[in-house]
């Protein structure tokens, strides 16, 4: 095995393309090889040890999937970057699952190529794990938990995530935790040191959210007494977490198209252009296609901010997370104010359980919060509880404890303890089966406590 510092591989069929693509990448300085097809690349990828490998989706006799695949599975991977063409954007969200470094789309626009593989390499060299990268500092409040099958995947693709400077949309109903995971997406990223800067659409008039976003030059309209700097400005480096994007009007929404695509955008009433560096995170509750089928909303900026898609499932479908997080909160409020509340009663819990949370976990958080302050002694019982929550029968989901119970047995446990059963414990095989990588497959199984029988 030769190891090379800063050596890529560029797999791409159409000889033009990869030529031009390894011309430019060697006028940069990495040392740049070339192949095009699948066969050819992986028998390179055995003899030789790649820092990066670029490598388009659609090859002749297979697709980069089984590259990256192959890839992620050695002990020491190289980064894979992906090249998707238009219409394939979805597939990217698969490729940074399986545990593609980032990836881009065709066209590649100016430095967006040097950037992407000058980050891979960077980190590479530094060997930063995701996941572990979480600031030590961070407040453990900060922290999301959760034990539903889809919160798992949310934390996972909030880490892959992380590591790319995509726009991503978070969509969820109000209090399910988007704030919150908007947060987790920066705090795990590479701006972590960087400002965090949140601002609601809904909450301002047009001309006001525009200058608040953008800033405004003095004299720019009536009340605009001095030139101010926006909330852009402020994130450069780090990240703007755009709530309630709907409520964008059209104006807004063409500046909001530029500042994603270009990087730039003038102040209100300014003709200056100012250039930022900053990641963009969209949340929404509201159904954006449909505002885009009604001519709302441009369907040119959804595409840009919908590529890739983190959805927060309300509380009342992921009913595994409810005693989790209950006991999380009360924990922390009985800290909090000093009181000995050790548990939630039987029937208190079922009704909690059954109960269909219209405001998700910050009315959980309240619920437990008041139940801590008014409860007598060091249970909490139905009592305690909200009216609201007493009363929760009628029209919701009737959730029973042996539901509860039933739900509690997770299926993905479940799935991968058969598929190594199928495959004699071989984790290799099982990965395969199972259509993950052998990383992702150890750390499974260590989450759900799962071990190979001793004979
Ligand atoms: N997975 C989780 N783990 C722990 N706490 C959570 C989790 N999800 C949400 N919370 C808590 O629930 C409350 C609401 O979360 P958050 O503000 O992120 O929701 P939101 O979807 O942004 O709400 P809104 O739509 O009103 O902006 C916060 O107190 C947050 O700490
Ligand atoms: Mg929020």
């Amino acid at each position: 095995m030769i190891a090379q510092a800063g050596s890529l591989l560029v797999v791409e069929d159409d000889v033009d393309v990869r030529e031009s693509l390894a011309e430019r990448l060697r006028s940069r300085g990495f040392r740049t090889e070339t192949s095009g097809s699948c066969g050819d690349a992986i028998g390179r990828l055995r003899e030789q040890t790649f820092d990066v490998v670029l490598c388009d989706v659609q090859l002749p006799d297979g697709d980069g999937f089984s590259i990256l695949r192959w890839c992620v599975d050695r002990p020491e991977p190289p980064a894979v970057i992906l090249l998707t063409g238009y219409g394939t954007i979805e597939s990217a969200v698969d490729a940074m699952r399986i545990g593609a470094e980032d990836f881009l789309t065709k066209p590649i626009r100016d430095n967006e190529l040097e950037e992407t593989i000058a980050r891979a390499m960077d980190r590479r060299c530094r060997n930063v794990v995701p996941g572990d990268s979480q600031p030590a500092s961070s407040n453990d409040n900060r922290r999301l938990i959760g034990q539903d099958q889809r919160m798992v995947q949310l934390f996972e693709l909030v880490e892959t995530i992380a590591r790319t400077r995509t726009t991503a949309l978070i969509l969820g109903e109000s209090g399910t935790g988007k704030t919150m995971t908007a947060r987790a997406i920066h705090d795990h990223s590479d701006r972590s040191e960087g400002p965090f800067v949140e601002v609601s659409c809904g909450a301002l008039s047009e001309t006001l959210l525009e200058s608040e976003l953008f800033g405004h030059v003095a004299g720019a309209f009536t009340g605009a007494v001095a030139d101010r700097a926006g909330r852009f400005r402020q994130a450069d480096g780090g990240t703007l977490f755009l709530d309630e994007v709907a409520a964008a009007s059209t104006a807004l929404q063409v500046r909001l198209l530029r500042v994603i695509q270009d990087r730039e955008f003038e102040r209100v009433g300014g003709a200056q252009t100012e250039r930022v560096d900053v990641r963009l995170i969209v949340a929404t509750n509201e159904d954006l296609e449909a505002r885009v089928r009604d001519g709302l909303f441009r369907e040119d900026l959804y595409y840009r901010i919908n590529v890739i898609t983190l959805t927060q499932p309300p509380l009342r479908e992921r009913i595994v997370d409810i005693p989790l997080l209950l006991n999380l909160y009360r924990e922390r409020f009985a800290d909090e104010l000093q009181r000995a509340v050790c548990r939630i009663d039987d029937a208190a819990m079922a009704l909690l359980c059954s109960y269909h949370w219209p405001g998700n976990v910050r009315e959980l958080v309240n619920v437990i919060e008041r139940a801590v302050v008014l409860c007598h002694g060091e249970v909490i019982r139905v009592d305690d509880l909200p009216e609201s929550v007493r009363r929760a029968d009628g029209g919701a989901p009737a959730m029973t404890l042996n539901r509860l119970k039933s739900a509690l047995v997770d299926p993905e446990r479940r799935l991968i303890v058969d598929a190594l059963e199928a495959h004699a414990w071989n984790r290799q095989q099982a990965a395969r089966s199972l259509g993950i990588n052998r990383t992702t497959l150890y750390k499974k199984m260590k989450r759900f406590g799962i071990a190979a029988p001793q004979h």
